[in-house]
């Protein structure tokens, strides 16, 4: 059952959107409200009308409306949904998504929500497999975005192959299970840190480290898919923020620890960030300039707050879990469960991030969970599954009644 949930569902303009007063009623059947938000070319092939009958509701499909703007505007329309559904979603609609494009109100709502996106595609099988679209369904998932389908099978065009939209029954069935299973970390709240800090030493120059933030960002993207309201404070990189997932963005050390105190309470606290252990004790306030003949100038460093200690110390505002990273090049498993009892935490995961085994810039990771008295070896797995599996076991452990599939 879909009891009391609030579906936006966004159509994009494929022939399989002529399914989709379909669709609304069966979600409605199962006691979901449903809002539909449609492209242009989705009204080539179903009508606002139709729509607007079958949802008993307001249809948008204009950025740019005055009224739908001041009644309804594209934040608020994220803002009263439980889950954003894209169905039918074409490759250009998926391509959109991936590039952060927002040219009309479908995708600008896309662009915009900080809630679970479902996607159904549905497009040519040619369109399907070809590397543009196989390369931006990999982004879109790295993101949090889940993908519902497509299915093999008799397409409109007359071909037959992989890009027939889900049926509509599976989707209902799909978002059912999103609903229950699927989220055993609903009404959870966590917290994750990742990628580097920078320590300003005047105004143009910073002392920094190799982290990518790929690892913090994969956890956060798996505890928000399990259901988890999740904040991730990440420092700089290169990653897009995940779907689903309020991004908090600093840069030093202080910053983050403000960022994760302003985040708490939380039921789990997950801190992978590589935090630099030191900042320059004064920053310049000009740009340090460079005397001919001077020697260099010496760089006096203090020790930065340690995050993970602090969020690990007794007291009311102590998350139930605090997981630490420990990124260790010898003896990793010894010096890990040193650090969990230095720290305070609840589990360390152990890395090694020798030079030779490309951890920290690369896409894979083989860890070592700690907890107190145990240990346990994982295999080779990439950052994305070490997030999945970790964001499981966590589950597991908060919500040990819920069977995770
Ligand atoms: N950490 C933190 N704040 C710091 C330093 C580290 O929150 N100022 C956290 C990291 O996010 C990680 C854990 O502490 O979860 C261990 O980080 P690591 O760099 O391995 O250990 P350090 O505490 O810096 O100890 P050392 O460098 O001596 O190994």
């Amino acid at each position: 059952m879909l009891d009391g949930k609030r579906i936006l569902l966004v159509i994009s303009g494929g022939i399989a959107a002529y399914k989709c007063p379909d669709l609304v009623r069966r979600l409605r059947e199962r006691g979901a409200s449903v809002r539909c938000v449609l492209s242009d070319a989705a009204k080539q092939f179903v009508t606002p009308l139709a729509l607007g009958a079958v949802s008993e509701d307001k249809v948008y499909d204009n950025l740019f409306s005055l009224t739908d703007e001041h009644e309804m505007g594209h934040i608020q329309l994220s803002r009263e949904a439980d889950v954003l559904l894209v169905a039918p979603a074409t490759a250009n609609i998926l391509a959109k998504m991936a590039h952060g494009e927002a040219n009309d109100l479908a995708t600008t709502v896309l662009l915009a929500t900080d809630k679970p996106v479902l996607a159904a595609p549905a497009m040519n099988v040619r369109m399907w497999e070809h590397a543009a679209t196989q390369a931006n369904i990999a982004t879109l998932r790295s993101r949090g975005v889940t993908m519902i389908g497509p299915e093999e099978g008799d397409m409109a065009c007359g071909e037959y192959g992989m890009g027939r939209m889900t049926d509509t029954l599976d989707i209902v069935a799909a978002l059912e299970e999103f609903f229950s299973t699927g989220r055993p970390l609903a009404g959870k709240r966590a917290l994750v840190t990742s990628g580097p800090t920078y320590e300003p030493i005047d105004p143009v120059r910073y002392i920094a480290n190799r982290s990518s933030g790929k690892q913090g960002h994969a956890i956060a993207t798996a505890l928000a898919a399990l259901g988890a309201e999740t904040t991730l404070v990440s420092g700089p990189t290169r990653l897009a923020d995940p779907a689903g997932v309020k991004a908090v963005h600093i840069e030093s050390a202080a910053e983050m620890l403000a960022a994760c105190k302003a985040a708490l309470p939380v039921d789990i606290a997950v801190c992978a960030a590589a935090v630099c252990d030191w900042r320059v004790a004064e920053e310049a306030s000009e740009k340090l300039k460079k005397p001919p003949g001077d020697a260099p100038p010496p760089l006096h460093l203090a020790e930065n707050p340690d995050i993970l200690a602090t969020l690990s110390q007794a007291g009311g505002t102590r998350p139930g879990l605090v997981i630490g990273f420990a990124a260790e090049t010898e003896n990793v498993v010894g010096n890990a469960e040193a650090k969990l009892a230095r720290k305070g935490c609840d589990w360390i995961v152990a890395n090694d991030v020798s030079p030779e085994t490309g951890t920290f810039a690369g896409d894979s990771n083989t860890v070592h969970l700690i907890t107190a008295g145990s240990s346990e070896d994982w295999p080779a797995l990439s950052k994305t599954e070490v997030g999945e599996r970790l964001a499981r076991r966590i589950a597991e452990t908060l919500s040990p009644e819920t069977e995770i599939v």
